[in-house]
C-alpha cells in the first residue's frame, strides 16, 4: 500500500469535536480511533505548545496512515495498534493517563470503507472479510457460511436491527457458500423483494456481520467504562457514533454515569452508592450541519456525545489529578489550569 497515494478520510464533526474535548495547550489527550489521523492532527494542533497524544486503532494499516498524516508532530505522539477495548492496559504500560480529554469515533474511515479488500462495503466486490484487524479468527464468511438459519437470523435481527431477518437468512443459508461482498448483497436483494426507497436492503445485513466479526458493541462498553477512570478532573469524553445501537449504549452509559443513585426506584433506601463521576455536556446530541453533510456525505449519521470528568472525594483527587502536570516542549514544567484548579478546590498547599 502506497500511504502517499492513500484517499483521504475527511474528519466529522471537527470543529464540534475539539471543543467537546475542550484542547487546550500542554493537555495530554487519547483518540482510541486514530484511523486517518483527521480528528488527531487537529488536537495536536490545538493542544500545541506541550500537548500529547496517544492514538489506538485496531487496523495496522489506519496506524500505518496516522504515522504519516502526523509526522510533522514528531515526538508529540504516539500510535498504538491496539483495541480500545485494551484502553486501561495500554495507558498502563505507557504511563499516560491521567488525561484531559479521550475521543472515539467510531465505525470505519473512508480508508477501510473504500479498500476493495476488506469486504465492508457492497460498493465493491471483495472477499467476504470484514476484520478491522486482521488477526482476528472469525471473518464474515466463516460466520455466514458456518451457523444455522436460527442463528444467522439472530445475528441479523439483534446487530442490524433487520425486521426481515428470517427471510434473509432462510434465503442466505439456502445460496451458500456465500463468497463475496457482491454476491451477498443481491442474496440479500433478492430476499427482500428487490430495491425500495434510497438505502440498499443489504445495509442492515452488512452493519450486523461488521458489529459481530469485530465485537464491535462489547468492546465499546468495556472501553467506556476504562475511559472514565482515566480522565482528570474536568477531562472531557467524547463519543461520536454512527448507528443507533452504538449511539444507545453511549446515550445510557453517560446517563448513568451522570447520575447519584442509581437504585430502582421501588426502592426505598439507596443501597448502590453509586456517585456520578461525570456531567453531560450537551444534552442534546450534536449531529453535522446540512453543509457538512453536502460536503461529507459519510457524516450523515454522525452523532456526538460529550461528558465532562466529575471528582467526589480528595482520594479521587490524587488519582485523577496529580498526573496532570508534564513538561511542555521548552523542557519546563507547566501546571495545567485544572490542577491550580483542583488545588483550590481542595485547599492543598
Ligand atoms: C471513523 S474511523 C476514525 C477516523 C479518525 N477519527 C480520523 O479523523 O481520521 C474509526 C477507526 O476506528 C478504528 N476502530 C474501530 N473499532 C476499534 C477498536 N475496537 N479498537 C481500536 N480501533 C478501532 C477503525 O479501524 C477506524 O480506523
Amino acid at each position: 500500500m502506497n500511504l502517499n497515494m492513500t484517499p483521504t478520510h475527511i474528519p466529522v464533526l471537527l470543529e464540534e469535536t475539539v471543543r467537546a474535548l475542550s484542547v487546550q495547550p500542554g493537555g495530554r489527550y487519547i483518540d482510541c480511533t486514530v484511523g486517518g489521523g483527521g480528528h488527531a492532527a487537529a488536537i495536536l494542533q490545538r493542544s500545541s505548545p506541550g500537548g500529547q497524544l496517544l492514538g489506538i486503532d485496531a487496523d495496522p494499516r489506519a496506524v500505518a496512515v496516522a504515522r504519516v498524516r502526523l509526522a510533522a508532530y514528531h515526538s508529540s505522539f504516539r500510535l498504538v495498534n491496539d483495541n480500545f477495548a485494551n484502553l486501561q492496559n495500554i495507558c498502563l504500560k505507557y504511563d499516560f493517563f491521567p488525561v484531559h480529554g479521550i475521543l472515539f469515533d467510531l465505525g470505519l474511515s473512508s480508508l477501510q470503507l473504500g479498500d476493495d479488500e476488506r469486504g465492508f462495503s457492497f460498493q465493491h466486490d471483495a472477499p467476504l472479510d470484514m476484520r478491522v484487524n486482521p488477526d482476528l479468527s472469525v471473518s464474515a464468511a466463516d460466520i455466514v457460511n458456518t451457523y444455522s438459519e436460527a442463528e444467522l437470523a439472530d445475528l441479523l435481527r439483534t446487530y442490524g436491527e433487520e425486521i426481515l431477518s428470517r427471510r434473509i437468512a432462510r434465503r442466505i443459508i439456502g445460496e451458500r457458500p456465500v463468497q463475496s461482498t457482491l454476491q451477498l448483497a443481491q442474496i440479500v436483494e433478492r430476499a427482500a423483494g428487490g430495491r425500495r426507497g434510497k438505502i440498499h436492503p443489504a445495509t442492515r445485513t452488512f452493519q450486523a456481520l461488521r458489529i459481530a466479526v469485530n465485537h464491535e458493541l462489547d468492546n465499546l462498553r468495556g472501553a467506556l467504562k476504562q475511559a472514565v477512570k482515566l480522565l482528570g478532573f474536568e477531562g472531557r469524553l467524547v463519543v461520536i457514533s454512527y448507528h443507533s445501537l452504538e449511539d444507545r449504549i453511549v446515550k445510557q452509559f453517560l446517563q448513568r454515569e451522570a447520575k447519584g443513585c442509581v437504585c430502582p426506584p421501588e426502592t426505598p433506601v439507596c443501597i448502590c452508592g453509586h456517585t456520578p463521576s461525570l456531567r453531560l455536556i450537551n444534552r442534546k446530541v450534536i449531529t453535522p450541519s446540512a453543509e457538512e453533510i453536502e460536503r461529507n456525505p459519510r457524516s450523515r449519521s454522525a452523532k456526538l456525545r460529550a461528558a465532562e470528568r466529575v471528582i467526589n472525594s480528595t482520594d479521587e483527587y490524587h488519582g485523577a489529578a496529580e498526573g496532570l502536570c508534564f513538561v511542555t516542549n521548552g523542557g519546563s514544567w507547566k501546571r495545567p489550569l485544572l490542577l491550580s484548579k483542583l488545588r483550590r478546590t481542595y485547599s492543598l498547599s
